[in-house]
């Protein structure tokens, strides 16, 4: 059985219809598809997000719309095949900075996030908003949780120490290059800047790929999650692979909610993209104005930090 639960853009009403059940959880525009039991234990779905907005409603005028529109332009004229491959090579050498992941929730606090329409906290609130959404739904999933906590650390990219990159190479929707950018994609219009439009090697369905080859040899536009996906990989985390996954591609909307891009899938990945979509109905909708006490929920998430991470990492 599953609930749907329509959003109203006006006020916080919330109508739920009954269905029968066919398939996963499933992210549309102004359609929730969420699971009985994520509404009994207490998920509400929230109509609005914190500007009064329905949710990633890029053509509500807003003040951050501009800068939103802004942020794509730029991201899809520079984010290119080349670009991507030099930013990984950089950035995988994990030379910067040695620190916990605490520390680094912590660091995390001063960043906003420009690419988000629905946003306007600081990160560490919206980290724990959404592993208190998942623990409280999911309470056996530790690793979920934690996923929940971590899955954004990567906007420290933003921070000078980190390279200070600038807000489209580190926020935003992500997507694969080396192949065509599939018209799915927020603000495709923009990808005619991009010198990889036209390049004969990179502008077919497949590009340099080959059927079901899998996302693990997909070039991803760079950002805060292929950043924190490396750092947790090469640090020898122990999070299992859907956790990786999911902190891999949780900005990856064409493929999440719009089910482009999946001749690029591998057995594996389509296992994996089921607990992607429960994940991003929390990261979407705990942007909400809850209130988290941090210091009561430290004692947890510094269990699962030291479960599933070393004391120190290589950032
Ligand atoms: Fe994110
Ligand atoms: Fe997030």
């Amino acid at each position: 059985m599953t609930i749907i639960v329509e959003q109203h853009n006006h006020g916080a009403e919330v109508e739920e219809k009954k269905i029968d059940s066919a398939g996963d959880d499933l992210l549309l525009n102004s359609r929730v598809v969420v699971t009985k039991s994520a509404v009994n234990d207490g998920f509400v779905v929230p109509g609005n997000n914190a500007f009064g907005h329905s949710f990633r409603d890029y053509d509500a005028e807003s003040e951050r719309k501009k800068i939103v529109q802004e942020l794509y332009r730029l991201s899809h004229i520079n984010q290119t095949y080349g670009f991507v491959k030099r930013m990984r090579e950089t950035y995988k050498k994990l030379d910067r900075v040695e620190m916990s992941i605490w520390e680094c929730c912590e660091l995390l606090n001063d960043v906003v996030d420009d690419s988000d329409p629905d946003l306007d906290e600081p990160q560490i609130e919206h980290l724990l908003q959404t592993a208190e959404a998942i623990r409280k739904d999911y309470p056996n999933e530790d690793w979920l949780h934690l996923t929940g906590l971590i899955h954004d650390l990567g906007k420290v990219l933003l921070l000078p120490s980190f390279g200070g990159l600038p807000q489209w190479a580190v926020v935003g929707d992500t997507f694969p290059l080396g192949c065509a950018f599939d018209e799915s994609n927020v603000h495709y219009e923009f990808f005619k800047g991009n010198p990889d439009y036209k390049n004969p090697a990179y502008n077919t369905k497949l590009g340099v790929y080959t059927e079901g080859c899998g996302l693990e040899n997909v070039v991803m536009s760079w950002g805060h999650d292929d950043y924190m996906y490396l750092v947790a990989k090469e640090n020898k985390t122990t999070l299992p692979p859907a956790g990786l996954f999911i902190i891999r591609y949780h900005s990856f909307y064409a493929l999440h909610k719009a089910g482009a891009y999946e001749y690029l899938m591998n057995e594996e990945d389509v296992e994996n993209l089921k607990w992607l979509q429960i994940f991003n109905k929390y990261d979407l909708y705990s942007k909400s104005k809850v209130k988290i006490d941090v210091e009561k929920v430290e004692p947890y998430y510094q269990s699962l930090i030291q479960k599933y991470f070393p004391p120190k990492l290589r950032w």
